[in-house]
């Protein structure tokens, strides 16, 4: 069963980073799931940015055909220019905007033992860099259309040391959780909040590699108490949430969205027996 909320986003405009995956006939990402549904909301319009152009404008023309008011933007989020032009682009199409996704992202794949100085940089910064730049990029904006709503993309691994790859992407991701809370105290006297979303392991683009082999999937779903991967829908569920107005006493937070592996290391099928 899907929970729908008819005209929960009448009017306002999102835009999203890292959000090519967005084309229901293939596999899609955070970003896919979630502009689809802020527009069968009532969402007025969505900016789908990221660095994979082919995609992407595959991903809004579909949006488009299906009747909503969507483009494609390329948007490196480390670069500041970019952001600037894609801000005002947003405005000239659609007047305002309410709501940012940072979803960009990728990660490193070697310990720190043997990983490259520039693949850890470039890690570091997509995250760091890229929050740090949208969230001064749009803040103007925002507080002129009224307020609106940030939502960062970190994960459950922003908690947890790395003990193999993805050092670099675990302290990035702890980074944007202390970069939320300093930019929801400083843009709230312009009715922004800003919140983080520590989703699991969730099969999008980012993922499939694990996913399609089953060793590496099994030993994930077998730490999952809840048993599954997530799906790019449960987090999206998460984002527009943060970004409505049932979520307007929320800033500065963490949304954990793992299937519950964060909440402890022991995990018995059944409690009740002795095995
Ligand atoms: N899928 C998971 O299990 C999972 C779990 C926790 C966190 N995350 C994070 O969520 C985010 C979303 O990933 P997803 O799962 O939707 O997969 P995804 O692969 O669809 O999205 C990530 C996107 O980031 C884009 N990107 C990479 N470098 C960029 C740059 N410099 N500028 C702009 N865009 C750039 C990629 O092109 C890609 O489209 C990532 O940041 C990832 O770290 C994913």
């Amino acid at each position: 069963m899907s929970l729908r909320f008819a005209n929960r986003f009448d009017g306002k405009v999102a835009l999203l980073t890292g959000s090519a995956a967005a084309n229901k006939d293939e596999l899609m990402g955070f970003g896919g799931a979630t502009v689809w549904r802020f527009l069968e909301e009532g969402g007025k319009a969505v900016v789908i940015t990221d660095v994979q152009d082919e995609v992407g404008e595959k991903s809004a023309q579909q949006l488009r055909d299906a009747g909503h008011d969507a483009i494609y933007l390329h948007l490196d989020v480390t670069d500041e220019d970019e952001w600037k032009s894609v801000v005002e682009k947003t405005i000239d199409h659609f007047g305002r905007l309410d709501i940012l996704v940072n979803i960009a992202g990728i990660l490193d794949p070697k310990s720190i033992l043997d990983i490259e100085t520039e693949v850890w940089r470039k890690t570091m910064e997509i995250s760091t860099v890229g929050i740090f730049l949208g969230t001064r990029a749009v803040a103007d904006s925002m507080g002129e259309s009224g307020g609106g709503s940030i939502i960062n993309l970190a994960s459950m691994a922003a908690k947890q040391g790395s003990g193999s790859y993805g050092s670099a992407y675990s302290f990035s991701r702890g980074g944007m959780l202390n970069f939320t809370m300093s930019s929801a105290l400083q843009l709230s006297h312009l009715g922004i909040r800003v919140n983080t979303i520590m989703p699991g392991w969730v099969h999008t683009p980012f993922t499939d590699y694990l996913y399609s082999d089953p060793e590496q999937s099994k030993y994930r779903v077998d730490r999952v108490p809840l048993k599954r991967w997530g799906k790019p829908e449960d987090i999206a569920a998460g984002i527009l949430f943060l970004a409505s107005e049932d979520a307007s006493y929320m800033t500065g937070a963490e949304l954990l969205m793992d299937g519950g592996v964060s909440a402890g290391s022991v995990r018995p099928a059944n409690p009740r027996s002795k095995d």
